[in-house]
């Protein structure tokens, strides 16, 4: 009896001394990302009795107001858009701080009490008058290599993309013509006092690593944003566009991704093009040729309208792709309105390539490796290319694919026709021939008899070829008639 009163005493107190904590005010934590780097988290709260009100500010992530704030016995607890869950708990003149999250594991870190001053936006920079930013003469076809993201994400380092470089020129793709290698989002780390951005502790040496990809005959990506930070919450190039672009070139980077993603949370969508341009100009005079390549999907971008204007050699149609046939069928299909957008220069982004990641079969790779090589995409695979098997390094390397991807004409195939789950493409060569997608988008085998003129010719052609089986072929008088696996391809080269 005497036991429970005194346990149920001690409970008020545990109670009253929580609910005395007010935990009014800033406070601030520090989350620690890959690569050693400290990202800022702000708390701003104001309590009253048991109701809590404010928001979280993460430089990195924008700010997003407290939602379905309350406490539960002393610890506070909330979310925030986004999927996140907090709760914070009272230890001393500080705050046990624990965020979990849908996509990435739970931070647990401290808060203390700062004042409400720190939280500092950044000095605003004044835009660029609009203007042309001229045409930097690079990336005549879709541009072609591997990039970091869809396969590693956050946990690309140095030694990983020299691996792969390796892998790169062994393997025979850089034969076939990969050659950029670039190092997606996570590899930044603070500026120094000059501003100048330094990588993080995933990447020693940026010029050393360039001089080994030069050393094997490859080229050198990277990426930024032109927000304060990038889109998985790194250092951006805000406010040092000029700066990036010239620490880019002395490290002898050749490609730039320049992805919106987070810029959203520092400029207004009307800004878009003069936020780009600044980077398409910054790059036009660094004195290095870098390749300019946006990646800009927010709804109603229409990025292809303006994106050739900032002096950028390509710009993405989608949201990001995944590794699975569904994300694919339904990025890769849809991209017949951008068709008058492609051409020698300046190219339409479906995104990179999943082949080899392990979220389709073989056939279904074929289909996205053939769709992507008829739209003119870049080809950027986005494997693990230092253990492939033998069937998607033959995907990614079917050079008479590749051949039609890299076509100089430059022309995107448009969708000829439509007819229960099997379309026709066709994309216009330089030689005066054409190369012809037939897809299965249905589960089921199609036993498909197309004329010549639904397959967009007037007359038989003189010569036929099949792109995968690698024969020549006769063509019948009436049309061409074939079986097509479900999900599966063929392509033919037509003159
Ligand atoms: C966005 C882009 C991706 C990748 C990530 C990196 O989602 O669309 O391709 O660059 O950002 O954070």
């Amino acid at each position: 009896m005497k036991g429970a009163f005194l346990h149920s005493l001690g409970l008020c107190l545990l109670l009253a001394s929580v609910r005395a904590t007010d935990l009014s005010g800033t406070w601030k934590a520090d989350l620690v990302r890959r690569g050693d780097v400290h990202q800022p988290l702000y708390l701003v709260l104001r309590q009253s009795g048991g109701r809590l009100e404010g928001r979280v500010f993460a430089p990195a992530g924008g700010e997003l107001p407290l939602l379905n704030a309350h406490f539960e016995g002393g610890d506070a607890v909330f979310d925030t858009q986004f999927g996140m869950h907090y709760r914070l708990r009272s230890e001393g003149p500080s705050l046990h701080v624990t965020v979990r999250y849908e996509w990435r594991p739970t931070d647990e870190t401290t808060a203390i009490r700062v004042a409400d001053t720190e939280i500092n936006p950044p000095a605003v920079v004044p835009l660029p008058a609009l203007r042309l930013v001229p045409d930097n003469g690079l990336a005549r076809t879709p541009p072609m290599g591997w990039n970091s993201w869809n396969r590693f994400g956050e946990t690309i380092d140095d030694r990983t993309v020299r691996e792969i470089a390796d892998a790169l020129v062994s393997s025979g793709m850089a034969a076939a013509g990969y050659t950029y290698v670039t190092i997606d989002d996570t590899w930044e780390g603070e500026r120094d006092a000059t501003g100048r951005i330094r990588p993080n502790g995933k990447f020693p040496d940026m010029k050393a690593l360039g001089d080994y990809l030069h050393n094997r005959g490859l080229k050198f990506g990277i990426y930024s944003s032109p927000g304060t930070t990038t889109c998985a919450g790194y250092t951006g190039s805000y406010g040092h566009e000029e700066q990036d672009a010239r620490t880019f070139a002395d490290w002898g980077v050749d490609y730039l991704k320049y992805d919106w993603c987070s810029a959203g949370r520092t400029y207004r969508l009307e800004e878009r093009r003069a936020a780009c341009q600044r980077m398409g100009e910054a790059l036009a005079g660094c004195g290095r040729p870098i390749v300019y390549s946006l990646s800009e999907s927010s709804p109603g971008s229409d990025v292809w309208l303006w994106g050739p204007r900032t002096g950028a050699n390509l710009w993405r149609t989608t949201t990001d792709i995944h590794d699975n046939w569904v994300e694919m069928e339904q990025i890769g299909f849809n991209q017949g309105n951008f068709t008058p957008y492609a051409g020698p220069g300046h190219w339409n982004d479906p995104d990179m390539l999943e082949v080899g990641n392990g979220g389709m079969t073989d056939t279904e790779y074929k289909t996205h490796f053939s769709l992507w090589c008829l739209l003119a995409a870049p080809l950027i695979a986005g494997n693990d290319l230092r253990q492939m098997s033998a069937a998607t390094l033959s995907i990614l390397t079917n050079r008479e694919l590749i051949a039609v991807d890299q076509d100089p004409l430059g022309k995107q195939a448009t969708r000829r026709l439509a007819r229960d789950g099997l379309e026709v493409w066709c994309k216009p060569l330089q030689d005066g021939g054409m190369a012809i997608g037939l897809f299965n988008r249905t589960k089921e085998t199609i036993l498909s008899a197309l004329t010549w003129p639904e397959l967009g010719l007037l007359q038989p052609p003189v010569s036929l070829r099949d792109l995968w089986e690698h024969r020549d072929l006769k063509a019948a008088p009436d049309g061409y008639r074939s079986r097509i696996p479900a999900h599966g391809t063929i392509v033919l080269r037509v003159r």
